[in-house]
């Protein structure tokens, strides 16, 4: 006799990308910026009181959200905290969907989607994006009660335009959920589609352009009504004070925040030359990733090579994807540690 729910016994669980216990490693599998938060972050937990402590927090990140809604010109009402944007995708989908009303998203994309789906027991409509990761037409029709989009794309790092997510939400019955984790690297974002459209969110995280992955803090901007229905799947203090306090701290300095993207931004096209140069096929990136395909040498021969050498990388042996490595921007020398090894790896074939 098993204990559990038939769907739960029958799943996997999420496996999330190997973190080495030794700090002395180019960690590039995660997509965690290589650059530490504001130093305002740290003056914040340093505030922290044991009053502050001794209470529960505020249910709703009040602070946080009053911060962030001067930043994107919205109403406090407008943002829900969330543990992590990963929080926000769980109570999207027990929110939303149920056995009888199905999940739809592009693959391949964030490998949570089909594990939430599978705990919630509901369908996963999956349709697979072309080779260059453009919108799939058949999104639109799916019949799906939620439709999760990530843009930029995860692992692909590819984007796609506000336009023809504007239209998609115009054409889908359910709600549009676009997930941005990764939007403070791109040159545009999908914000201001919640003023037209009832039935779109965005989900946001404080973990990549932040700085804040160990924090765990996220949110969704959405119209009111939907966030009502959302927020009935919330835990009671779902963030706790001191998350609230250095989420805060973090999104008020703006100036350090764009500082540290361009930082990642430039990167990134260095990566991509060199990569490219050493005869990968790189997708555009829009993110603080790359997405690269190795032509020559097997993926798994390269991943297992840079593991040997203390450089994590991410690689899936899923079919559409294992040729392919998703590599996180790191620092420069950290990039360079990367290319020299690549460069002697790519040299024996
Ligand atoms: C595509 C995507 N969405 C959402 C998240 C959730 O981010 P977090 O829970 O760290 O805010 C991640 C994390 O890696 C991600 O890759």
């Amino acid at each position: 006799m098993s204990y559990f729910r038939e769907n739960i016994e029958k799943m996997a669980g999420y496996e999330p990308g190997f973190q080495p216990k030794s700090t002395d490693v180019v960690k590039l599998n995660t997509n965690e910026n290589p650059y530490p938060a504001s130093p305002k972050v740290f003056e914040a937990i340093k505030n922290i009181t044991p009053e502050n402590l001794r209470r529960y927090p505020q249910p709703s990140s009040d602070s946080f959200r009053e911060a962030a809604a001067k930043i994107f010109n919205v109403k406090s009402e407008n943002i829900i905290c969330t543990n992590g944007g990963d929080e926000l995708l769980d109570m999207a989908i027990r929110a939303i969907c149920d056995e009888n009303r199905p999940l739809a998203y592009p693959t391949p994309t964030y490998s949570l989607y089909p594990v939430l789906a599978q705990i919630q027991n509901c369908p996963a409509i999956e349709i697979p994006f072309d080779s260059e990761f453009n919108l799939p037409a058949k999104l639109a029709s799916a019949g799906a009660a939620l439709t999760i989009l990530c843009n930029p794309n995860a692992p692909s790092g590819t984007f796609i335009s506000k336009q023809e997510i504007a239209q998609l939400s115009q054409e889908i019955k359910g709600v549009l959920l676009i997930d941005e984790a990764y939007v403070d690297f791109a040159e545009d974002n999908c914000l201001d589609l919640i003023k037209k459209h009832d039935n779109v969110i965005i989900l946001r995280s404080m973990s990549k352009g932040y700085s804040l992955a160990g924090l765990r803090f996220g949110f969704g901007i959405a119209n009111e009504n939907l966030l009502a229905g959302i927020n009935k799947t919330k835990d009671s203090y779902n963030v706790d004070a001191i998350a609230i306090a250095a989420a805060t701290a973090a999104i008020k300095d703006q100036a350090y925040f764009k500082q540290n993207v361009e930082k990642v931004k430039a990167e990134r096209k260095r990566l991509t030359a060199e990569l490219t140069e050493l005869g990968f096929e790189v997708m555009p990136s829009r993110t603080n990733f790359v997405f690269a395909k190795s032509v020559k040498t097997r993926a798994i021969d390269i991943y297992d090579k840079l593991k040997e050498n203390n450089i994590y990388v991410r690689y899936w042996a899923y079919p559409d994807i294992k040729d392919n490595l998703r590599i996180s921007i790191g620092t420069p020398e950290q990039n360079n540690k990367l290319i020299g090894e690549l460069k002697k790896i790519t040299a024996q074939g």
